[in-house]
């Protein structure tokens, strides 16, 4: 069965339903993928629930309800049939809208997935859009929030823009007229709300000496270049969104000679980015990847469901809500960034490594990690581990690298998932974020079993 078909199937099946419970992960890609399948259905005139669970696991699938609800399980499942099955559901009562590498079991539960098509950087929240498209036409209005869920997943990262379907997605959110694409725009996260030099120096994709890392550097850079400070009414620092296109160019031009000169490549300087004109300037929902922090800030804090009414237009007690949930999301990383780079990491001859107790709560201990790895010796992965208060005898362990490592053959998934396995543990992600489970005592040889694997990707 193509694609298509396996979209419109989904459809009907959730056209069938007497009513759907709705199961979702907790990230930025989960809580759209739940926004989009969540309104749809219930346009669909079909009674909706949903419920969000961390990772779909023994402990967790208590949050899956007992009843005769159409489960339609989304940004999960495709991983997890085995439990899907262990818990006795049916064919007829399971639909996975997934992106995940499939794992069949004995059941073969009906699933829409771009995967196994080569649809690769299609997230979740695409494959929902999809179906919900295909349930009615009117549901354009929600490639928006499809496209923050790709976005948020690193759909574009790697190519520097959304591709293949997930390119479609963004065509018709153009079309809508709720999205706008910014071609060959600055590659750089924060162009909404950052003044530019902050957004310019906290940018290590690509490394640019003298400004990543560095943002009095960063600021001195852009006042030699233009003449005088981007500072707008009132004397406030302009966001790189406010910028006449010739400022933007001459900056962006002065980058790639900056890079030029050192050697280096320039074609990540740039890359598309979508924004939205319906939210306020120099808000936070203003553009993909921001829109994504916030949801993922909200996730990441046990309330998902308040970045669900975000997406859902909630602009009154949530927005309120998110927007304190994602100032505190910042200052917490930001020490747990400065915990780990005044602990320091111990390196091995291929990852650097450190563990954190239970100081942090697991689901930002990788957001930190990936934030210190381009202040610490960035050549190398860096992975942290911490302890689950709930459960003393697990390890969560969390590894970031960049693209430039990824380029030559990194594949952290890939390390995670079999280094996991063997201590009957459990991982996955992507092959530059990737996160596991391992058994607390196996800590040690984890790591270097992690190490010799990201040695033989690298041979
Ligand atoms: O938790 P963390 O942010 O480090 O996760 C990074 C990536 O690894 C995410 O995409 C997450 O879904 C995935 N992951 C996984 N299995 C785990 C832990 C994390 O697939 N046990």
């Amino acid at each position: 069965m193509g694609f298509s078909e396996e979209v419109r199937g989904a459809a009907q099946t959730i056209r069938r339903a007497e009513a759907v419970s709705v199961i979702s992960h907790i990230d930025a890609d989960g809580i759209s993928s739940e926004a989009i399948v969540r309104t749809a259905v219930a346009r669909a005139g079909v009674p909706v629930s949903s419920h969000f669970v961390r990772q779909l696991e023994p402990l967790t699938m208590k949050a899956v309800p007992e009843d005769d609800s159409l489960k339609v399980f989304v940004d999960l499942g495709a991983g997890q049939q085995n439990l899907l099955e262990e818990r006795g559901l049916s064919p007829d009562e399971v639909l996975i809208l997934d992106h995940h590498v499939a794992q069949p079991c004995g059941i073969e539960y009906q699933q829409v997935n771009g995967v196994p098509h080569g649809h690769t950087r299609l997230s979740a929240a695409g494959v929902a859009y999809f179906v919900a498209k295909a349930l009615d036409e009117e549901n354009v209005d929600l490639a928006k929030i499809a496209i923050v869920g790709n976005v948020g997943d690193m759909m574009a990262r790697e190519t520097l823009g959304l591709v293949g379907p997930a390119a479609e997605i963004v065509a018709d959110g153009v079309e809508h007229g709720s999205v706008r694409v910014v071609r060959r725009d600055l590659n750089c996260y924060g162009t909404s709300t950052r003044p530019v030099h902050v957004c310019l120096s906290y940018n290590d994709d690509p490394r640019i000496p003298g400004i990543t890392n560095d943002t009095p550097g960063a600021l001195r850079f852009l006042k030699k270049l233009l003449g005088y400070e981007l500072k707008g009414p009132g004397g406030r620092w302009l966001v790189w969104e406010e910028l006449d296109l010739p400022v933007r160019t001459k900056i962006t031009s002065a980058l790639v000679q900056q890079l030029l000169a050192n050697g280096e490549g320039v074609e990540r300087v740039f890359a598309d980015s979508y924004l939205f004109p319906d939210e306020p300037a120099r808000s936070p929902l203003r553009n993909a990847s921001e829109y994504a922090t916030l949801l993922n800030a909200c996730g990441r804090w046990a309330k998902p469901g308040i970045g669900s009414k975000i997406c859902c237009g909630d602009r009154g007690d949530a927005y309120r809500e998110a927007e304190y949930m994602l100032n505190n999301h910042r200052s917490i990383i930001r020490e747990l960034l400065q915990y780990i780079l005044d602990t320091g990491v111990t390196e091995l001859s291929h990852l650097q490594y450190l563990h954190i107790g239970d100081r942090y709560p697991d689901t930002i201990v990788g957001i930190g990690a990936g934030m210190a790895l381009g202040k610490l010796n960035w050549r190398k992965p860096i992975l942290i581990m911490c302890t689950l208060p709930e459960d003393h005898t697990l390890t969560k362990v969390s590894m970031r690298t960049n693209e430039w490592s990824v380029r030559r053959g990194v594949d952290l998934q890939a390390a995670l998932n079999a280094a996991s396995a063997e201590f009957g543990g459990g991982g996955g992600g992507h092959p530059i974020a990737a996160g596991a489970f391992i058994p607390h005592e196996a800590e040690g040889v984890f790591v270097s079993r992690v190490n010799d694997l990201l040695r033989d990707q690298l041979a």
